[in-house]
C-alpha cells in the first residue's frame, strides 16, 4: 500500500439484510469504525439505504449503493438514479460488479455510462473489473482487466471521485484468492492502464481495492501488497466483527 493513499475498506452486502439485522450491522460498524485509519464504506441493499444513512450519521462511515441507472430520471421501472442515491444519503456507488455484469448483461459501455452518471451526481464510483477463471487459465487476465478499465472508467475520473476494485470472478465467494504476486501484477497493470487513460498523477493517487474472498485470516497479507489500497469485501462484511478485523489489518 502506498503511504500517500488512505486505504478504503468497503463492504458489499449484496442481496442480504432485512431491516432489523441490516441496521444492527450498520450500527455495529459505525460504533467500531472510529478506531481505524482507513476509510469505511458500507453498501447495503437499496431498501436499507435511507435508514442506514440515519444510523451512520456522524460515524464517518460512508454509505454506498450497489448499482445505479445511467439516466437521471424517466421511464425505467425498478431502477434507481444516481441523484436518488445521493438523496438517500449515499456518497459512493459500486458499478460493474461481476454479478451485475453476469446477471444483468452489463458490458463495459453500460458500466461506463453508469459510472459517468454517478460522477455527475457527485458520487464516488467504485468501478469493478476482473477476469473469469477461463480467462486467467488462458493467460488473458492482464489484457481482460486492462480492457475493462479502458472501457468502464470515465475520462473525467480522478483519484478523488473514483476507486477501482479488482475482483477476479473466480475468487468471489469461493474461498480462493490469487497469490500476492499475481494480485500485484494485476494492480500494477491497472495503475498503468489508468495512467494511459487519465494521467500519471491520477493513477498514482487512485485507490485500487482487491476483492474476492478477503477475510480476517488473509487480510493482512492481501492489504500489504504494494498496489492494493484496501478491500471490497462481500461475505465477511456481513459480520461487523469480521469486517472490522479486516480493517484492523490495514498496514
Ligand atoms: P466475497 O465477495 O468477499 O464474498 O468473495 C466480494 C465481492 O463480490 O465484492
Amino acid at each position: 500500500m502506498g503511504a500517500e493513499r488512505t486505504p478504503v475498506i468497503a463492504g458489499n452486502w449484496k442481496m442480504n439484510g432485512l431491516k432489523q439485522d441490516g441496521l444492527a450491522l450498520a450500527r455495529d460498524v459505525a460504533a467500531g469504525a472510529g478506531a481505524y485509519r482507513c476509510e469505511f464504506v458500507v453498501c447495503p441493499p437499496a431498501t436499507l439505504l435511507a435508514a442506514a444513512s440515519e444510523v451512520l450519521v456522524g460515524s464517518g462511515v460512508h454509505l454506498g449503493a450497489q448499482d445505479c441507472h445511467a439516466e437521471p430520471d424517466g421511464a425505467h421501472t425498478g431502477d434507481i438514479s444516481a441523484a436518488m442515491l445521493v438523496d438517500a444519503g449515499c456518497s459512493h456507488a459500486i458499478l460493474g460488479h461481476s454479478e451485475r455484469r453476469a446477471d444483468h448483461g452489463e458490458d463495459d459501455a453500460t458500466v461506463l455510462a453508469k459510472a459517468t452518471a454517478a460522477l455527475a451526481a457527485g458520487l464516488t464510483a467504485i468501478v469493478c473489473v476482473g477476469e473469469t477463471e477461463a480467462e486467467r487459465d488462458a493467460g488473458q487476465a492482464l489484457d481482460v482487466v486492462a480492457a475493462q478499465v479502458a472501457g468502464s472508467v470515465p475520462e473525467n475520473a480522478t483519484a478523488a471521485n473514483t476507486i477501482v476494485a479488482y475482483e477476479p470472478v473466480w475468487a468471489i465467494g469461493s474461498g480462493r484468492t490469487p497469490t500476492p504476486s499475481e494480485i500485484q501484477a494485476v494492480h500494477a497493470h491497472i495503475r498503468s492502464a489508468i495512467a494511459g487513460r487519465l494521467d500519471g498523477g491520477a493513477a498514482a493517487a487512485m485507490r485500487l481495492l482487491y476483492g474476492g474472498s478477503m477475510k480476517p485470516g488473509n487480510a493482512a497479507e492481501l492489504l500489504a501488497i504494494e498496489d492494493v489500497d484496501g478491500g471490497l469485501i462481500g461475505g465477511a462484511s456481513l459480520k461487523a466483527e469480521d469486517f472490522l478485523a479486516i480493517a484492523q489489518s490495514c498496514p
